[in-house]
């Protein structure tokens, strides 16, 4: 019984630190992630089909391990990242100091439901594995919608509630989305809920807590008036 109140102690503590990490163990958490999400960020480049000149916004980006990653898929891109944990900030910026100093890449710390961009400025706005830490996901979504272009998209790539029910930290605090309720949000939020890719993700090197998960990446678009 005792093991047991200390065991969902530590996985209180690791929902805590995926919500918002800090600290060193924050930082052990990042790269945990970036074993574990690296197919996400594949998959989920993959469904934005990336063109040239863009200017893309990632919402909580953890170490930024994956920036490289977009700039590879088309050229001269404008890219911003959007993170609320200070340590993955000054992490992100010194694993990217090349794409920052061309001025390639920007990095704010700042939260999603109210951002310090301009309205329309972005052609696409992306976040993996984000919006479950969301309380008020109308707030994050009126925002996104504020800061896409018309005709600009959100994507989000989530874990289904099925496999993120089977993650023992799970239970602490995040919020599921089934499609319907993305789709019921995004209406709501004067997004257009565009389609839904689904994915079942490989085994990760070494030990391999995604394996065999369900992820789904959710496409939503800002209506041309
Ligand atoms: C679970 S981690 C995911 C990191 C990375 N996207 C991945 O999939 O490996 C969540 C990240 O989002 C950030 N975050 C969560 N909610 C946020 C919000 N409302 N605004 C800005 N950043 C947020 C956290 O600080 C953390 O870096």
């Amino acid at each position: 019984m005792i093991k047991n109140f200390f065991k969902q102690l530590r996985w209180r503590r690791v929902a805590g630190q995926l919500r918002k990490p800090a600290g060193k163990e924050g930082m052990e958490i990042a790269r945990k992630m970036n074993a574990a999400n690296e197919f996400l960020y594949d998959f989920t480049l993959d469904e934005m089909l990336i063109r040239d000149n863009q200017t893309l916004l990632e919402i909580g980006f953890g170490n930024g391990k994956f920036f490289s990653r977009q700039f590879d898929r088309a050229a001269n891109l404008r890219i911003t990242g959007i993170d609320y944990s200070p340590e993955m900030i000054k992490a992100a910026r010194s694993e990217n100091e090349e794409w920052i100093k061309k001025g390639h890449l920007t990095l704010i710390r700042g939260e999603s439901d109210r951002m310090p961009f301009n309205e329309a400025s972005f052609d696409s706005v992306f976040s993996i594995n984000v919006t479950y830490f969301w309380d008020y996901p109308q707030d994050h979504l009126l925002e996104i919608h504020r800061v896409l272009k018309p005709g600009g998209r959100f994507y989000t790539t989530i874990r289904t509630p099925e496999s993120l029910a089977t993650l023992p930290f799970s239970s602490f605090g995040f919020r599921m989305y089934t499609v319907d309720d993305w789709k019921l949000l995004c209406h709501l939020n004067h997004l257009t809920f565009i389609r839904c890719a689904q994915v079942t993700e490989p085994p990760v090197a070494g030990k391999g807590p995604a394996e065999g998960l369900k992820s789904v990446c959710l496409v939503a678009e800002k209506k041309i008036l």
